[in-house]
């Protein structure tokens, strides 16, 4: 078979007219008889299956090359053909998919469909911002609207599952893939986690621009120690609860189809073979209907965790509830050997191999094994005109104005501008991590982008001014697939020079700078997270032209910019915007879109405070926000408080909030509260706000955190416009996981917070009594 995978890089189900039209009784009788349906569809294919071909079932694959890992599978055409597969990823294209689903339909003894999946993360062919991007617009819509384009292009390509979305709660920046994930809010990370899902699978999964979502990683990747990849994670029973385990949950409520597991380890035994987080809490406790996969070869990986060998982990696995095996063949291999020897029993095999039928029924691979292929679609859904208006939309909606001192942005359409940056005159890396099909040919860089918005009014000086990095060994790390990054011949003078050439000859300089494409991501540590020396020596010369310097941020994760919040200018930070970047950081530096965006990690003063993240404890010895004082948990040498909080993000205005008023002020059992601000636009432009509610609970029967973003409002405001912004609050935005790990409330003294950050807010007291 041709090798169609060449070189990767990395970078409820009830229709919704139903819901409106059917009283929920019938909805529910309607779902029955659906499942019921189902049910004897899977069992007739059941009887007729040999142990073999169940395990078959349990095992995905990916042809040609290697991925994220060194294993990649041989004789795959054989084992399509005898049905040992159940799954492929990594191709796309309809002839591609065709032909493989093909090897299945026409040879398999059973013609029992393959299911395609692919990590289509931010978008298929049209690349939309990185998650952690997506997550700082604070709009549900935008983020689904994102999710649809990208289910309707994979869809038009073949596929039918997809390993997204991440909801992996990050606190630690040195972590590379918290740029995939929406940041370190449980509560934010649950409502993007549902729009998401929402917007893969639609209103059902059979339906022609529709695929199945795989929620991961499954659980609690985000925590590993160190912000080292792959490294342990360890941490309490509450900390799961209340901080790391509600998005997967919303993902689950959310109606999710899959779930991978992680490869990290959860209470020390690896999740991809713990059987309290697959079944007990996955699908005793939250009622998971579907189906899990293991992240790429986690279950071989269980052996150099310490739990035994190939057949040992392969039969720990299926006995904990995974049900697939991503590319590590251990199912495959050690299954009927274990099953022969009474380690695993005919039972579990079955389980697994239903719940994996079952996905393809609600698919509905079963009606339509081809439904997906569909060749014009190609052409007429893949990367249009109007996929990439909206990219451009969603995605100057996800940059975030970290500063703009004396009104430095927008920039006139007049005049000369220095753009210098490696990252300036650059398509490659304008995509960010996890761009499979992808390309960064089609991407616009900034400054071409700049000369679509602005035509000929302004005068472009460009110099590149700085390489990436001028780190051989790092250079080489990031070259992980060729020509990732590319390292100018001239000597690093030269190119600054030209840069301060550049500088001279111009009214303002706009530096585009930053993390390239594989900075971020998976297996993409740092330790340290400054802006590269290189690019860093550049914008310390530029500043010392006292020209206005605009810097452009390209990070995948936060980086600690203390020199340049002080030294800048402006920073608008544009994390890896995707296929429409340049034309978006154009509409948005020229002021034709006010910036909006709020990041949704928070962006530490220097790596030592990590992890930091707003919603911590208090300690017995507070730190009182006055500055470093004895016996007090704070540092001999740097200040608690971040750079960047949670929720932080400037407009190109400036907005008022009045005081906090609430509808009353001692409350009891199941009433509600009307908690109301008066926001005003008190500056030129129109503007758009995200406007955040936080809730702190001072005494409880635990100690609880600082405060906790509850619910937020994105509203629109002329110059001089004011809106009244109001929240309900009822007894379920009080509650919490207690020592028992009981969801509940205590009575007592709340402070509602409502403002434009998570360190800026205006306060009221209530008491609530039970
Ligand atoms: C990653 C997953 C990804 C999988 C398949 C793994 O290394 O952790 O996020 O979906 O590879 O490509």
């Amino acid at each position: 078979m041709k090798k169609y995978f060449s070189n990767r890089i990395i970078i409820k189900v009830i229709p919704l007219c139903a819901v409106v039209l059917l009283p929920f009784n019938k909805v529910l009788a309607q779902t029955k008889a659906e499942d019921a349906k189902m049910s004897v569809f899977v069992n007739g294919l059941m009887s007729k299956m040999t142990v073999d071909e169940k395990i078959g079932q349990l095992n995905l694959v990916t042809i040609g090359a290697a991925t994220t890992g060194s294993v990649v599978n041989k004789g795959v055409e054989d084992n399509i053909k005898k049905g040992a597969i159940g799954g492929v990823f990594g191709i796309w294209g309809v002839d591609q998919v065709k032909q493989v689903q093909d090897l299945a339909m026409k040879n398999s003894r059973l013609h029992i469909p393959l299911i395609f999946g692919l990590d289509v993360i931010h978008g298929h062919r049209t690349i939309f911002p990185i998650p952690l991007g997506l997550s700082a617009t604070w709009d549900m819509g935008l983020i689904k609207q994102s999710a649809q384009i990208a289910a309707k292009e994979a869809t038009a390509e073949g596929l039918n599952w997809v390993f997204s979305p991440m909801v992996d709660i990050a606190r630690d920046a040195r972590w590379g893939r918290i740029s995939e994930g929406s940041g370190e809010d449980p509560w934010y990370g649950s409502q993007v986690a549902k729009a998401m899902v929402q917007g893969y699978q639609g209103s059902n999964m059979k339906n022609a621009d529709a695929v199945m979502a795989c929620v991961k990683h499954f659980a609690l990747y985000g925590g590993a120690e160190a912000g080292r990849e792959y490294n342990t994670v360890d941490m309490s029973r509450i900390r799961m609860y209340q901080d790391y385990l509600p998005p997967y949950k919303a993902a689950v409520d959310a109606g999710a189809g899959s779930f991978m597991s992680s490869f990290n380890t959860v209470d020390g035994v690896p999740a991809t073979g713990n059987r309290w987080l697959l079944t007990d809490l996955l699908r005793n406790q939250w009622g998971f209907k579907g189906f899990v996969v293991s992240d790429y070869t986690a279950v071989n990986e269980m052996e150099a965790h310490g739990l035994g060998d190939l057949q040992t982990v392969s039969a720990l696995a299926l006995k904990a509830g995974l049900d697939m095996d991503m590319v590590g063949e251990g199912f495959l291999l050690t299954l009927k050997k274990s099953l022969a020897q009474g380690k695993v029993t005919q039972q579990q095999i079955d389980l697994a191999c239903r719940r994996v039928l079952e996905a393809k029924y609600k698919l509905g691979l079963f009606d339509n094994p081809y439904k997906s292929l569909n060749a014009a679609r190609e052409t007429t859904d893949v990367l249009t005109a109007e996929n990439r208006t909206e990219a451009r939309n969603i995605t100057k909606h996800s940059f975030v104005l970290l500063k703009n001192s004396a009104q430095t942005l927008p920039l006139k359409k007049t005049g000369s501008i220095a753009l210098v940056g490696p990252l300036a005159d650059n398509q490659r890396d304008m995509l960010g991590t996890w761009v499979i099909a992808g390309e960064w040919q089609k991407s616009i860089s900034v400054m071409q982008g700049i000369k679509n918005v602005i035509g000929s009014g302004v005068t472009i000086n460009y110099a590149k001014g700085a390489n990436i990095t001028e780190d051989s060994s790092f250079i080489k790390r990031l070259n992980f697939a060729p020509g990732m990054v590319s390292i100018d011949p001239k000597p690093a003078d030269e190119l600054l020079n030209e840069a301060l050439e550049a500088a001279k000859k111009s009214d303002v300089i706009v530096a585009v700078v930053g993390e390239s494409q594989s900075m971020s991501g998976e297996s993409s540590s740092r330790s340290d997270i400054d802006i590269p020396e290189s690019q860093k020596n550049m914008l310390k010369a530029l500043a010392k032209t006292g020209k206005p310097l605009v810097i452009v941020l390209f990070n995948g994760r936060p980086l600690t910019l203390t020199w340049e919040d002080k030294h800048a200018s402006a920073i608008l930070d544009v994390w890896a915007p995707g296929t429409e970047a340049g034309n978006a950081v154009a509409d948005v530096l020229f002021g034709d879109y006010n910036p909006a965006g709020k990041i949704t990690a928070t962006f530490p003063r220097s790596v030592g405070q990590i992890p930091i993240y707003y919603n911590h404890k208090n300690t017995g010895r507070p730190y009182d926000g006055k500055g470093p004082s004895k016996f007090k948990s704070n540092y001999l040498d740097i200040s608690n408080d971040p750079l960047y909080p949670f929720g932080y993000g400037l407009s190109y205005t400036t907005f008022g909030y009045g005081d906090v008023k609430l509808s009353k002020t001692s409350l009891k059992g199941n009433e509600a509260l009307t908690a109301t601000v008066t926001v005003t636009n008190t500056g030129k432009y129109a503007g758009e706000e995200v406007v955040q509610l936080y809730i702190s609970d001072p005494v409880a029967s635990i100690s609880r955190s600082v405060k906790e973003l509850k619910n937020f409002k994105k509203i629109s405001l002329q110059p001089g416009e004011q809106k009244e912004v109001s929240f309900t609050i009822t007894p379920e935005e009080l509650k919490f996981y207690n020592s028992q790990l009981k969801y509940d409330w205590e009575p007592g003294k709340f402070i509602i917070q409502i403002g434009t950050n998570s360190s800026d807010t205006h306060t009221a007291t209530i008491q609530w009594d039970k």
